[in-house]
């Protein structure tokens, strides 16, 4: 049965949804439709609830007093039992409530600046161009745009960030490979011990690069961090090398899928291609269009902190809330004919991308000037394009919480 047929089939009335059917991770706008249609606060599997409405979602990231992230290292020990995924991943930043998380944001938000960000935009052009090429030196016309262009290229980006040395970017490739997928909240035992090993090695790399940094200081961010230690700020050691996971994590995958799927969607779509390629300054809204169309981010997770009402239903103290970005996206509601990528599009800055209020995304202004500084050099250092495959032979990364293409190989034509 094909995906729209299977979700056809499906009713969250009678049968609980779940995110890692394979269908739903190939195409989940059908499903996201069922639900929203059907039952847009849907108790599914594990007894999560999935929220798919976007006045719903825009209401719950807003109320962080009600909506709370809850105890993520409490979470993890009892998932993995206490050990180095714990110690890496208990601070993660994007699993922190008040007032952990004021303190931390607090340390890092100044190094997130746009202005920061418009600084590297040469940085990222010159890196992106020297991907571009080597990819075109090796596969010559045919080359995969994730593996060898948009996948490295946040890897540089953040690693430069971070003042990780370029020789040992291979070796946290793979690590970041091996942690990402345990973020999910449905997981097998391969990912787990995987997962498991890939934070002990993290752990330990980044004690050693603290240690060095300590000693000799550098213009990157632990350097600063180290800095503002010695001007009273306290980060334990646990939390700065939880904080450069972090943005390894959320920094790098994240642009990855965001260029996949925004290329996917321009090949989908040649008017719009063409428009882009005429307009060069219409790259902004391929990175805005793609966010809302086909987001990267595919869910924030929330637990209900007191007894409330979102919408139209009522949910107890303690509820644990899946709010499926991609879904709300897609709102007939909010954004008329959803399934449609046009960059034209009003209300660009309303839909649900980098999230809202204090837990807002840290690396926004990165996110964006990389996202349109891949587009840019796809667009103008490449001729003609079209996809080397099939349709049918795409596939999509088995994640819950990130959709991105695992292989995106083009041909160039021209
Ligand atoms: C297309 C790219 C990206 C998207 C779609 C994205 C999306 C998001 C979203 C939706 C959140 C909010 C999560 C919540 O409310 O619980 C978030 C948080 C965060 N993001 Fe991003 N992100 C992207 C790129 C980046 C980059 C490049 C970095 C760092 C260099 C980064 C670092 C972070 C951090 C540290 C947080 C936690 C913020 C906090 O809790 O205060 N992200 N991101």
């Amino acid at each position: 049965m094909t995906g729209i047929l299977a979700a056809l089939d499906f009713d969250p009335r009678l049968d609980e949804f779940d995110p890692a059917r394979p269908e739903v991770i190939r195409d989940p706008y059908p499903w996201f439709d069922r639900l929203r249609t059907l039952d847009p606060a849907h108790r599914g599997i594990n007894g999560l609830r999935f929220l798919t409405r976007f006045a719903d979602i825009d209401q719950l990231l807003r109320d962080h007093r009600t909506f709370v992230r809850g105890d993520f290292a409490e979470v993890l020990a009892r998932n993995f039992g206490q050990n180095s995924l714990n110690d890496v991943m208990g601070r993660f930043m994007f699993a922190l409530d008040p007032p952990d998380h004021t303190r931390l944001r607090r340390l890092v938000a100044g190094s997130f600046t746009r202005e920061k960000a418009e600084r590297l935009r040469p940085r990222m052009r010159e890196l992106a161009a020297g991907l571009l090429d080597d990819a075109i030196a090796r596969g010559g016309d045919t080359f995969d745009v994730i593996s060898d262009f948009a996948y490295p290229l946040p890897l540089q980006v953040v690693c430069e960030i971070l003042g990780v040395p370029p020789e040992d970017r291979e070796m946290l490739r793979s690590w970041t490979n091996d942690i990402t997928p345990t973020v999910d909240f449905v997981i097998s035992d391969e990912v787990r011990a995987r997962g498991i090993e890939a934070a002990a090695l993290f752990k330990g790399y980044f004690l050693a690069l603290i240690s060095l940094r300590r000693r000799h200081r550098g213009e990157d961010l632990l350097s600063e961090l180290l800095n503002a230690e010695e001007q009273g700020e306290r980060l334990s050691e646990r939390e700065l090398i939880s904080l450069a996971v972090t943005l390894l994590i959320a920094g790098h995958e994240n642009v990855t899928n965001l260029v996949g799927n925004g290329l996917l969607a321009l090949l989908r779509h040649p008017g719009e291609l063409e428009l882009v390629r005429r307009e060069s300054e219409r790259v902004a809204d391929v990175v805005t269009e793609t966010l809302r169309y086909d987001s990267p981010v595919t869910y924030v997770p929330r637990q209900t902190a007191k007894a409330t009402r979102l919408g139209e239903v009522d949910l107890a103290a303690g509820e644990s809330l899946v709010a499926l970005f991609g879904a709300a996206n897609r709102d007939p509601e909010k954004f008329p004919d959803p399934g449609v990528f046009r960059l034209d599009r009003p209300h660009k800055a309303e839909h649900l991308d980098f999230g809202r209020g204090i837990t807002y995304c840290l690396g926004a202004p990165f996110a964006i000037v990389e996202s349109e500084v891949a587009f840019e050099t796809l667009l103008t250092r490449l001729g003609d394009f079209g996809l080397a495959i099939g349709e049918d032979e795409l596939t999509w990364r088995p994640t819950i919480w990130a959709r991105g293409l695992e292989r995106l190989p083009i041909t160039v034509t021209d």
